[in-house]
């Protein structure tokens, strides 16, 4: 079965061709960084209006570059919540436009359940029942899987996600925008142990909160001895990863499964790829991530979502809504 995914989301237009909820044919992101680095985060009505122009091309340069032409597609998968609503909206009219003019079966999708489906894309794909933490600029979710697309929701973020408390830093640092990649850069030639921000445990649970964080490395940032750039990066990552790591390790032992996975924007991490990796073998657990194209915004884990719900037997529809707040579960 080869699906056509769709993805706009917040700030990326995205469009590929997944063959089988495997194998990515063409995955075409066009980012707007630029265009919101001057804002310092992205500004929802200029991020509509960028998708109104690039979805088109992005959707032709996909399909092109499978090598294909519309009838070779067998179902559209798009992006119907949660994000910003004008951005979902522009994917969402073009998905049902095209899906209405070529007679293509076409299905909604969850953005979070993509971020989950990106590690179907890995080999080997991961073995269920698995924990999944979905760390991205939005949410910060501890999920149970017990098949694909059978989800049970642990906990999450009670304030600001992880990667929301790294772009925040880095704007209020001076340290350009988004903060997580440069967090991540700066955070090489750092020291972990520079400076010793708070963890927030909420009593071992599944919920995080990164919101004393935040405020403690504001202060630290105006303060009289303000740290250099790379150890503020080591030491907010070490906190943030720290935490994440924990508390996903600690979940896959007390609900007795033996797979990992971590998924989002924030998986690109690499200080979090590696001591999750780290944590998981020593606790004899699989540990599967997406490579980091997949991590961050992408339609190939749009394209494979479509796909699980298809082969589960949902029928398609041209008759869905854009959510803004669309829960997983
Ligand atoms: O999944 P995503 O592309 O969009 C949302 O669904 O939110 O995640 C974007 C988030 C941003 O907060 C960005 O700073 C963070 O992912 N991010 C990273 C890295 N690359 C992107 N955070 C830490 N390290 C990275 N390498
Ligand atoms: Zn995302």
């Amino acid at each position: 079965m080869i699906v056509l995914g769709i993805e706009s989301s917040c700030d990326e237009c995205a469009a590929a061709v997944v063959e089988d909820g495997r194998r990515v044919l063409s995955s075409i992101v066009s980012s707007q960084v630029d265009l919101h680095a001057r804002y310092g985060g992205v500004v929802p009505e200029i991020a509509a209006r960028r998708h109104v122009e690039t979805v088109l091309p992005v959707l032709k340069e996909a399909i092109d570059s499978a090598g294909l032409a519309w009838k070779d597609l067998d179902l559209i998968a798009v992006t119907r919540g949660p994000g910003l609503i004008g951005s979902l909206l522009v994917g969402v009219a073009a998905a049902k436009s095209l899906a209405l003019a070529h007679q293509i079966p076409l299905i909604g999708v969850n953005h979070l359940e993509g971020h989950i489906c990106a590690c179907h894309l890995c080999d080997p794909a991961p073995v269920l029942p698995a924990v999944c933490l979905i760390v991205s600029g939005g949410h910060t979710d501890l999920i149970l899987m017990e098949a694909w697309g059978r989800y049970r929701w642990l906990g999450g973020t009670l304030d600001d996600a992880a990667g929301e408390t790294l772009d925040k830093v880095a704007r209020c640092a001076g340290l350009g925008y988004p903060g997580g990649p440069v967090i991540d850069r700066l955070a090489q030639d750092g020291r972990a142990d520079a400076a010793a921000f708070p963890r927030s445990w909420l009593d071992g649970g599944s919920d995080f909160s990164f919101s004393g964080l935040k405020t403690a490395v504001i202060r630290s940032i105006q303060g009289e001895n303000p740290l250099a750039p790379p150890d503020l990066a080591a030491s907010v990552q070490a906190a943030i990863v720290d935490v994440l790591v924990k508390k996903t390790i600690n979940a896959a032992i007390h609900h007795g499964v033996a797979q990992v996975m971590v998924t989002g924007g924030v998986a690109a991490n690499s200080s979090l790829r590696s001591t999750m990796e780290a944590a998981a073998r020593l606790r004899k657990l699989a540990f599967t991530t997406p490579p980091r194209v997949y991590c961050t915004d992408n339609a190939a884990m749009i394209a494979v979502a479509g796909w699980f719900k298809r082969v589960q037997g949902e029928s398609s529809s041209l008759s869905f809504d854009t959510e803004a707040s669309l829960p997983l579960v």
